[in-house]
C-alpha cells in the first residue's frame, strides 16, 4: 500500500474512533523511554514464563487454580533464570456497568482492575523482567468474529476503548514492557482474518493515540488463532500509520494428542515428529523472514505427559526455535510445572533442559519408545522394578548426544563408577549390587529415590528409582449417575498417576472416538485427559468426567474403564465398571 493511502486510512481511523469517543488528553510522562528494536526486544525476552491462570482467569483473579498473584513469584522467576513474563489479562468482567460487561460507547474499565493489571507490571519490570500485556480471554467472550451475528461495530468499538484504557494507564511504564493485541482470536477464513487484521490496526490506533511512550514501543502482532499456519496464511500489517517496533507472536500445541494427553499418546520424538516440529517452525519463519517471532505459548504439561518424551519435547523444541531465530515463552497455568505456593519447578529437568539448550547447549537426554505402534513404552527416565521380581542390573539407554556421563548422585552420595554403575556406549546400567539398596522382591512400590545425571555439558537428569505392581482399587464398579464427575480412589502402586485410561462397553466397542481401534496397542480405546479422564499431583485417584458418564449411560449397557500406570506394559492396569440400569 503506498504511503498516501495508508495516510487516509490512517486518517478514516482517526474520524471513526476519535471522533464518536473519546476526549483527546494524551499522557505526557516523566522520565526518559529507552527506545529498543522488536529485534533487541524479542532476543533479550527469551526465555520467558506465561503468568498463567491467574490475571486472565475466567471472571477474576484467584477464580482458577491460582490464589492472587504474589510478589515474590517473580523474585522465583528471575532467580530460575527466565528474562520475562508473559502476562495475560482477560478485561472482559472488569467493565463498569449494571451487567459488569459495560455500555456503549464507552466500555470503562473499572479503574480498581486497570490498577491492579499496572501494580503486576511493575512487580514485574521493578526486577528488569520484560513483559508483554495483552487482551486475553475477551477473545472468545465478546470479541469472537466468527461468532453467527456478531456484532462487529460494537467489537471494534469496545476493542479501540479498552486499549485506549490500558494505553493510557500504562502509557509512562518502561520499554520492558510490550503490548499484545489479542490472544487466540478465534478465525478460519479471509473474511475472519481480514477483520483480525483490522483488530490488530485498531489496537495500534488506540495505544498511539493515548500517547506517552506508547508510539514507541513494543508490540506484538497476531494472526488467526495465533497459529502458526493461519498466521502465515492471512496475517498482514494493519493499513495505519504506526511507527512501533512490532514482533508476530504465535503459540504452538501441536501435536495435539501428544501435548493434550489425548488417546493415549504418551509417546513423542521419533523422526517424524522432529520433522513435522521443524517444518512448522521453518514455515512461519520462511513466511517473515524480517520480522521478529515470539512463541508466545507451549507446553506439553508434566501433569498428563510421559517424563522422557516430555524433556526430548523440551529439548527439540527450544533448540529448533533458537535454529529459527524465535524467542520462546513457556506457558505455566500454575498447576504445570511452576509450584508457586512451594516455590520450586515440579520438573526441575526440564527447566534445566530447557535453559541449556536455549544457550545451544547440547543436551544428554534419557531414550524411550518412540514407535507408536509398539506394545509397550519403555522410558529410561525411570529405573523400574517389578514389586515380586529378584533384583537385576538395569540398562537405561541414553542419548548422549556427543557429551559423556560425569557423574551420578544419589542424594549427597555419588556412585561409583565401574562398582555402582558402568557406562557401555549410550547404555548407563545401574548394577543390581546398588539397586538393591532400594530394590528387593518384597520392597513396597513407590518413587524409592531419585538419582541425578551430570554430563560434561547440558542439563542434569533427574532418574527415579520405582518399585512397581499393579494399581488397585478399593471397590471396581458403581452405578452410573449423571450430573457429575465421579473420583475413583485408586492405590497407584508405583510412579504415583495415571498414564491413559481406555473404555470400553459391554459389547466390546470402543466408548469413545472408536476410530482409535485403527492407532496402535497402546492408543487403542483411550480417552482423553480432560475430556474423559482427571487426575491432579499427589491424587490416589482418577477421575471419570460427568460427560464420559453420559456416554456410558447413552450406550445403555456395562462399560469397563481400563486405568493404565507407568511403566505402560500389559498387565499395569485396572478396571472399572460402571453399570447401568
Ligand atoms: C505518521 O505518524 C508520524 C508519527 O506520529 C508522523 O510524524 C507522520 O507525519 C505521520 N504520517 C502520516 C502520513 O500521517
Ligand atoms: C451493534 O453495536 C453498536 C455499538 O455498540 C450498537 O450501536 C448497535 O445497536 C449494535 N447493533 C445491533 C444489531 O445490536
Ligand atoms: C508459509 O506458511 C505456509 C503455512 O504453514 C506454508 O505452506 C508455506 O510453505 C510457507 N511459505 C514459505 C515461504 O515458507
Ligand atoms: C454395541 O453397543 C452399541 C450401543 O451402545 C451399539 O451401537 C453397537 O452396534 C454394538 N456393537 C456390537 C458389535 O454389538
Ligand atoms: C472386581 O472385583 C471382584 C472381586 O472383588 C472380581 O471378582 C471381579 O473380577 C472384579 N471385576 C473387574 C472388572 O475387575
Ligand atoms: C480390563 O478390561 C479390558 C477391556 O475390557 C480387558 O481387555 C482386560 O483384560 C481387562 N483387564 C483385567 C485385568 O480384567
Amino acid at each position: 500500500m503506498n504511503p498516501i493511502s495508508k495516510w487516509l486510512l490512517a486518517i478514516s481511523l482517526c474520524v471513526l474512533f476519535l471522533g464518536a469517543t473519546v476526549a483527546q488528553s494524551q499522557e505526557t510522562c516523566p522520565g526518559e523511554f529507552e527506545p529498543i528494536s522488536a529485534a533487541d526486544f524479542v532476543s533479550a525476552l527469551s526465555p520467558g514464563w506465561n503468568l498463567g491462570n491467574s490475571l486472565d482467569a475466567v471472571e477474576d483473579e484467584g477464580d482458577w487454580n491460582n490464589p492472587p498473584v504474589e510478589e515474590v513469584t517473580f523474585d522465583d522467576i528471575k532467580a530460575a533464570g527466565f528474562k520475562s513474563v508473559r502476562l495475560p489479562v482477560t478485561w472482559a468482567y472488569h467493565f463498569t456497568g449494571s451487567s459488569n460487561t459495560g455500555d456503549s460507547p464507552d466500555w470503562t474499565v473499572n479503574p480498581e482492575w486497570l490498577q491492579r493489571v499496572a501494580d503486576v507490571v511493575e512487580m514485574i519490570t521493578s526486577r528488569d523482567l520484560y513483559t508483554i500485556v495483552n487482551v486475553h480471554h475477551d477473545s472468545w467472550v465478546w470479541a469472537d468474529v466468527t461468532v453467527e451475528g456478531a456484532n462487529i461495530t460494537m467489537i471494534e468499538e469496545k476493542f479501540y476503548r479498552l486499549w485506549y484504557q490500558i494505553g493510557t494507564k500504562l502509557a509512562c511504564v518502561s520499554s520492558r514492557v510490550a503490548f499484545e493485541s489479542i490472544n487466540e482470536p478465534p478465525g478460519d477464513t479471509e473474511e475472519h482474518a481480514t477483520e483480525i487484521n483490522k483488530l490488530n490496526g485498531i489496537f495500534l490506533q488506540a495505544i498511539n493515540d493515548a500517547g506517552g511512550f506508547n508510539p514507541q514501543r513494543v508490540v506484538n502482532l497476531v494472526g488467526p488463532g495465533q497459529d502458526s499456519i493461519k498466521t502465515s496464511q492471512f496475517f498482514k500489517l494493519p493499513d495505519v500509520n504506526f511507527t512501533n517496533p512490532y514482533a508476530i507472536q504465535f503459540h504452538y500445541y501441536s501435536p495435539y494428542d501428544y501435548v493434550f494427553g489425548a488417546w493415549g499418546k504418551t509417546i513423542w520424538g521419533s523422526d517424524d515428529d522432529k520433522a513435522a516440529l521443524d517444518l512448522d517452525f521453518s514455515n512461519i519463519r520462511n513466511n517473515f523472514t524480517d520480522t521478529p517471532l515470539i512463541l508466545g505459548e507451549w507446553l506439553p504439561s508434566p501433569v498428563h505427559t510421559e517424563t522422557a518424551a516430555r524433556w526430548k519435547y523440551f529439548d527439540f523444541l527450544t533448540t529448533t526455535a533458537r535454529n529459527y531465530d524465535i524467542a520462546n515463552i513457556m506457558w505455566d497455568n500454575g498447576n504445570d510445572l511452576f509450584d508457586r505456593a512451594a516455590h520450586v519447578f515440579r520438573d526441575p529437568t526440564a527447566v534445566d533442559i530447557l535453559f541449556q539448550a536455549s544457550a545451544g547447549v547440547k543436551n544428554s537426554l534419557p531414550d524411550s519408545t518412540v514407535d507408536i505402534n509398539a506394545a509397550e513404552q519403555f522410558s529410561s527416565a525411570y529405573a523400574f522394578h517389578k514389586f515380586g521380581d529378584e533384583v537385576a542390573d538395569q540398562t537405561l539407554p541414553f542419548l548422549l548426544n556427543r557429551n559423556v556421563v560425569a557423574s551420578i548422585i544419589d542424594g549427597s552420595t555419588e556412585l561409583t563408577k565401574g562398582g555402582d554403575y558402568e557406562v557401555a556406549g549410550g547404555n548407563i546400567v545401574l548394577k543390581s549390587a546398588f539397586l538393591s539398596r532400594y530394590f528387593s522382591p518384597t520392597e513396597t512400590p513407590g518413587i524409592k529415590t531419585t538419582l541425578t545425571v551430570s554430563f560434561s555439558a547440558g542439563a542434569s537428569i533427574q532418574i527415579q528409582l520405582v518399585v512397581w505392581d499393579a494399581p488397585t482399587l478399593e471397590s471396581n464398579t458403581s452405578k452410573a449417575v449423571p450430573g457429575a464427575d465421579l473420583v475413583v480412589p485408586v492405590t497407584w502402586n508405583g510412579v504415583g498417576k495415571p498414564a491413559t485410561m481406555a473404555a470400553f462397553k459391554e459389547n466390546g466397542t470402543i466408548l469413545v472416538d472408536d476410530w482409535t481401534m485403527w492407532l496402535g496397542p497402546l492408543q487403542q480405546g483411550r480417552t482423553t485427559f480432560n475430556s474423559q479422564w482427571g487426575w491432579d499431583w499427589g491424587r490416589e485417584s482418577i477421575t471419570i468426567t460427568a460427560a464420559a458418564i453420559d456416554l456410558v449411560i447413552a450406550g445403555g449397557q456395562p462399560t469397563t474403564f481400563m486405568i493404565e500406570a507407568y511403566p505402560r506394559v500389559p498387565g499395569n492396569s485396572v478396571n472399572y465398571t460402571l453399570t447401568v440400569e
